[in-house]
């Protein structure tokens, strides 16, 4: 018989392998100080790209206050309980309808956190006989709510429209040979690490040849698309055919939480089905008020909107006149695809920090594809263009010396904490 514990750790996963030369520097590094284009990491100011703070909220006085007040008036117990049981507010309530109509929707529903809320909100949606249809590039939050599920799950390809035409059309002739059960098509308004927005009006189009419902998971397009800030639906001018609307509040609330809006009917269903909801304390009353007052601001300060897509288009405008490839993204999510292995593409990641002293955070092999590696820089309202001007001059000069070889080394640089 073979021991759990010593299977573990024979192998400690495709990330997990390095950690012994990469913790506190590569994984799981400490930004410290107040939340800001400007933070410290292991004693350096930086400046840093890595955080979805993208209106800037997180250090804003009136959030701040906000959430001081509510902390000394409520602390972090209240309210006691789940939200069915006896964890309801007021407040809670309040957040859920300004939530709904900022959304354009009848009703919404909160959940504590975004990844287990979807999760759990698809296990409540689908039954054995239903079928999702998903891009393969969903969040790990919506393939881990699409494991719990009985149901027949079909995937297309990356925002490729007829690739969904075609499991749309598959998923049909399964409900039909059933004769029973219902489509739901899952995908996102931002992908996050490419940035490119889902096709979600071609998408919702595609309702005239194949009956279904559309759920978004939209965690980068609220707060930072549309004209309202209502997220892509809105942008595309196709919030009406979204169904079902999800975000997160950890980006540009830079809070806690997160909240489904869509029919009242539908949310209401949720309420009274969602496993992770009604086994699970509420969101503490600081929380809520905070989140509160984060929408209030989104709503009454279209500037914090303006200043982030003023940033992220100079980001992103001088990265393509130096050259760079970004790919994809019509968001304010800002990949910079590059070619060279991980010892190299660590290697570089040490230069940038320690001689540069700016800190963004870098995907390789195994997340993505042997040999490429990708700069996943995130602008927020914070920044200025002194700031955006340095990191332009840091990766000019840093990708002329991964381009002539000076990187190149056959080991991954010990910069673990000791
Ligand atoms: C697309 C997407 N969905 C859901 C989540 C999970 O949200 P949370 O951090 O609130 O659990 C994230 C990451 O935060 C995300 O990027």
């Amino acid at each position: 018989m073979a021991d759990i514990f010593e299977r573990l750790i024979k192998n400690y996963g495709p990330i997990g392998q390095y950690r012994e030369r990469a913790h506190g520097y590569f994984a799981f590094p400490k930004l410290e100080g107040e939340i800001g284009s400007k933070m410290k990491f292991r004693g350096q100011e930086m400046i840093v790209w890595s955080l979805n703070n993208y209106l800037g909220l997180a250090n804003h006085p009136e959030v701040r206050k906000a959430d001081a007040d509510a902390s000394a008036k409520y602390g972090l117990a209240l309210p006691m309980g789940a939200r069915m049981m006896s964890g309801n507010s007021d407040l809670h309530e309040q957040l859920e309808r300004e939530l709904a109509v900022f959304e354009f929707k009848e009703d919404a529903i909160l959940m504590n956190y975004g990844y287990q809320g979807i999760m759990s909100a698809i296990d409540a949606l689908c039954g054995r006989h239903d079928v999702v249809v998903y891009d393969a590039e969903c969040h790990a939050c919506i393939i881990d709510g699409l494991r719990m599920i009985p149901g027949h799950r079909f995937v297309y390809k990356h925002n490729d429209v007829e690739d969904c035409e075609k499991q749309l059309i598959r998923a049909q002739a399964l409900v039909d040979k059933q004769a029973s059960g219902g489509i739901l098509v899952i995908t996102e308004g931002v992908f996050g690490m490419a940035g490119d927005q889902g096709k979600l009006k071609e998408i919702a189009a595609l309702k005239k040849k194949v009956a279904f419902r559309l759920l978004v998971d939209d965690a980068h397009g609220f707060g930072t698309l549309g004209k309202t800030g209502a997220g892509a639906g809105e942008e595309q001018g196709c919030q009406d055919e979204i169904d079902l609307y999800f975000s997160t509040f950890a980006k540009s609330m830079a809070s806690i939480g997160a909240f489904m809006a869509g029919p009242r009917t539908i949310i209401d269903y949720i309420r009274y089905n969602i496993r992770s909801q009604i086994f699970a304390k509420s969101l503490p009353m600081p929380y809520v008020v905070g989140n509160l007052k984060r929408l209030e601001l989104l709503r009454s300060k279209p500037e914090l909107k303006a200043k982030l897509w003023k940033n992220a288009l100079a980001l992103q405008n001088g990265l393509k006149e130096k050259g760079f490839d970004i790919g994809k993204t019509d968001s304010v999510v800002t990949p910079v695809y590059m070619k060279g292995g991980v010892e190299e593409a660590t290697a570089m990641v040490m230069d940038i920090r320690e001689n540069y002293k700016i800190f963004c955070s870098i995907v390789v092999y195994p997340v993505i594809p042997k040999g490429h590696i990708i700069y996943r820089l995130i602008p927020t309202a914070d920044h200025t263009q002194e700031e955006i001007d340095l990191t332009l001059k840091a990766f000019s000069e840093t990708k002329a010396k991964l381009d002539a070889g000076m990187y190149q080394s056959d080991m991954i640089p010990d910069m673990a904490n000791k």
